[in-house]
């Protein structure tokens, strides 16, 4: 043994269970199933109703992925939570999802990179679990982005749906070397100055209310496919991979374009790249670990898969992963 590693052992997600069409938006804003498929490629997305909270979401998307990886609440000690729409300013809505699934050991706390937020909460675990601080994580992306959302902006409404998905990463000891299972490298970016092209206007520190999100979403396009692939290139270099021995491709789900674009421009071929945008819509930190849980339980991910995950959000915030599953 000359290393210890996080291993995934075990995903799970959780929708809420309101399936929300691009025509019954149609009803709401002056908007078309039409546009939204061709320039997002979102058919549908679950909207939360008031009971379902984001911790609500998490602890069920939590539950799920220790019932697959066969462990109980004892087994972890330490739960990140990525999100963006909290249940409330404070407590952290990782303490509600640690309460919740009867853990009560460790530590647990939020993680706020908006829709990068799950790479950075892989990231944050992996440093705990390979220098022998914490022994098995909980990393769920959960999010609610209905409630921050402006229901009369065509722009953004029709883009975001809310759901949770989690892993459980295990540090298990390994050899060092690139074919060792779990996280082989994590790479994160950020640059504050980007911060009025993706933003909520309210905080309880500015305006003491929530706010509702903002958006030039032409910058963001730009931004996403021109300048994000710089993590991806670096998880690369440093891993000593290539495109070529990529399984699979598993991106944040915010449009098809920016997705697709991206994989051309990284010389990863389309079939590699799961997509989930078209039924999910953007659900910011819950995407990665939703797509991953509906990748792996179709069959598609595998034991010894080589995946990317890879996300930017607000901030900007951005980081990609290089996990062997
Ligand atoms: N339905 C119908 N028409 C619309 C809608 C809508 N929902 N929204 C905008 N339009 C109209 C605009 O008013 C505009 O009309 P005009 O030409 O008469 O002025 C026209 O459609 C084109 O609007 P654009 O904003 O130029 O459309 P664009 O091709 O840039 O697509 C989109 C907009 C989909 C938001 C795109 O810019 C995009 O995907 N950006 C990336 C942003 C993103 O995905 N953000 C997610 C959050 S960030 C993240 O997760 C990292």
């Amino acid at each position: 043994m000359v290393a210890l590693r996080s291993v995934i052992v075990g995903c799970g997600s959780s929708l809420p269970a309101r399936v929300v069409t691009n025509d019954d938006l149609a009803q709401r804003v002056e908007t078309s199933d039409d546009w939204i498929v061709q320039r997002t490629g979102i058919r549908q997305r679950y909207l939360a109703d008031a009971s379902e909270t984001t911790s609500v979401l998490g602890i069920r998307a939590c539950r799920a992925a220790l019932d697959d990886a066969g462990l109980g609440p004892e087994d972890i000690d330490l739960v990140i939570c990525a999100t963006s729409t909290p249940d409330h300013t404070f407590p952290s809505t990782a303490t509600q999802i640690q309460a919740g699934l009867g853990i009560h050991q460790g530590a647990a706390f939020d993680l706020q990179a908006v829709c990068a937020g799950f790479v950075y909460g892989v990231a944050t675990a992996d440093k705990f679990l390979t220098t022998g601080s914490a022994r098995r994580a909980l990393v769920v992306g959960a999010e609610t982005f209905s409630r921050i959302l402006d229901w009369e902006d065509r722009t953004t409404c029709v883009l975001f749906g809310d759901g949770a998905g989690a892993i459980v990463l295990e540090a298990r000891e390994a050899a060092g070397t690139r074919d060792d299972r779990g996280v082989l490298t994590a790479s994160l970016r950020s640059d504050g100055r980007h911060r009025e092209k993706l933003y909520v206007d309210g905080g309880p520190g500015s305006t003491g209310t929530t706010g509702h999100l903002r958006m030039t979403g032409k910058e963001v396009f730009r931004f996403a496919v021109g300048s994000v692939t710089d993590v991806i290139a670096d998880a690369f270099r440093s891993s000593g991979t290539t495109a070529d021995e990529l399984d699979w491709f598993v991106p944040h789900q915010a449009n098809r374009r920016i997705i697709e674009a991206s994989a051309d421009k990284l010389g990863i071929a389309r079939d590699k790249v799961v997509l989930t945008v078209d039924r999910h819509g953007n659900t910011s930190a819950a995407s990665i670990p939703l797509a991953l849980d509906v990748a792996r339980k179709d069959g598609r991910i595998q034991e010894g898969d080589l995946v990317m995950i890879e996300a930017i959000g607000g901030g900007f915030t951005w980081g990609a992963a290089l996990i062997r599953w």
